[in-house]
């Protein structure tokens, strides 16, 4: 999808007929994902993962209802969770029977809960990089007959001199440091080896294509250039040595940002992919792909605090990560409308300047994309599915089924 002005305020028209023949007034904000933006974003995922599995990172959807809706395409298989809890939450409603936690778990009661369950048991795999985390699922253990699926976390960042760029996740950096603890996965009873994860977060999550910062994008670019040359080093070594120790299920790499890059490495088996369905503003300026916005929330004006400009309830609704002016969410449609420079995004009001800020009056809605992917959801109970000019679903977000986690 262009974001021509023209684009954007026939997305803004679009957007309000299909709000208007709901025929009762929406609460706001109004949550809305465009479903055929989506289903295309989705097909592109796949195309671009070349014929490996895209497997989907639930935490930047966060709408039950989507991550079927993905697990329903071809070409895309499992779920890469972010907690345990949101794990056994998954395969409880029958989401999902191949879960892999992304993260390291010390949640002690979920463990339980883990070790409890035979079809969790299969169904889920715990993320380790450190013998403390193994120690932590044997503390909560009965005995050793439950087989608990651990996958390794190998760090995949780049390594310049002593500088490391890239997440700050795992230490286990190289072959000797992998060998150690999948050793000691082995010499303990009740866990089994099944897969490996590289998440190269310095290419897959980093805009290297922005018009306002050239500069910048092209330094962004070589470092990740280097970093696949690097990495491609790396995890040849690591799968090498890991052959003789264990029969692995799954090599998991790469993100939204990296899919043919990661894909195109012989070790990697699978693709991990979540933003790229809805495509955030973060996720905009990748030369890799051509972004689709998929995921908007309406705020009604309320006020005209000049002629000129309006003023917008709620808005926000920040985007975790480093402090700066990306965090922030973006009016979108229609098109020609800016965050004043003292308020930002207010936390009841959003006042709203720009040559389209004129033209809005009080009840109008606008519309505007947040900067990650399913974190918007935090803020909401339901979802509006939008396809074509109507909403044909209206489904609760993980926060409206009464989950956070
Ligand atoms: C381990 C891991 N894999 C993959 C991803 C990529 O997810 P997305 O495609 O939503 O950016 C992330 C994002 O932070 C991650 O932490």
């Amino acid at each position: 999808m262009s974001s021509s002005p023209v684009d954007r305020n026939r997305l803004w028209s679009r957007l309000d007929d299909a709000v208007a023949k709901q025929g009762v007034p929406l609460p706001t904000p109004v949550f809305v994902v465009d479903l055929d933006a989506f289903d295309r974003n989705a097909d592109d995922l796949v195309r671009r993962a070349g014929g490996k599995p895209v497997r989907v990172a639930s935490k930047s959807l966060r709408v039950p209802v989507l991550i079927e809706r993905a697990l329903a395409q071809e070409g895309m298989h499992g779920v890469l969770g972010y907690t345990l809890r949101e794990a056994l939450w998954l395969q409880q409603q029958g989401i999902c029977d191949d879960i892999v936690v992304a993260y390291p778990t010390v949640d002690r009661g979920a463990l339980a809960e883990l070790l409890a369950s035979p079809a969790a048991l299969a169904a889920i795999t715990l993320m380790v990089d450190d013998p403390a985390h193994l120690d932590v699922v044997d503390s909560v253990r009965i005995s050793s007959s439950e087989q608990v699926r651990v996958a390794v976390d190998v760090d995949a960042g780049l390594r310049v001199a002593r500088q490391h760029v890239g997440p700050k996740r795992s230490p286990l950096g190289d072959v000797a440091a992998v060998l150690r603890l999948t050793r000691e996965i082995s010499s303990r009873p009740g866990f089994r080896l099944v897969g490996a994860m590289t998440y190269e977060g310095q290419v897959a999550g980093v805009q290297d294509a922005v018009p306002t910062s050239r500069a910048r994008s092209a330094i962004v670019r070589r470092v990740k250039s280097l970093s696949i040359n690097q990495l491609a080093v790396r995890r040849r070594e690591v799968a090498a040595a890991l052959a003789d120790v264990a029969d692995l299920e799954f090599w998991n790499g790469g993100g939204s940002g990296s899919v043919e890059e990661t894909a195109a490495d012989p070790v990697v088996t699978e693709i991990a992919a979540g933003s790229g369905l809805l495509v955030p503003t973060l996720f905009d300026h990748y030369r890799s792909f051509a972004p689709r916005p998929a995921s908007y929330f309406g705020l009604p004006v309320t006020r005209k605090p000049t002629a000129e400009m309006a003023t917008v309830h709620g808005g926000g609704l920040i985007a975790s990560g480093p402090i700066g002016a990306d965090r922030l969410p973006t009016p979108w449609a229609p098109a020609g409308l800016e965050l004043t420079g003292l308020e930002g995004a207010g936390e009841v009001q959003t006042p709203l300047t720009g040559p389209s800020a004129a033209r809005l009056e009080i009840g109008d809605l606008v519309w505007f994309r947040h900067g990650k992917s399913g974190e918007v959801f935090e803020h909401a109970t339901t979802v509006h599915l939008l396809a074509g000019d109507e909403f044909v679903d209206s489904v609760p977000s993980y926060r409206g089924c009464g989950q956070s986690f």
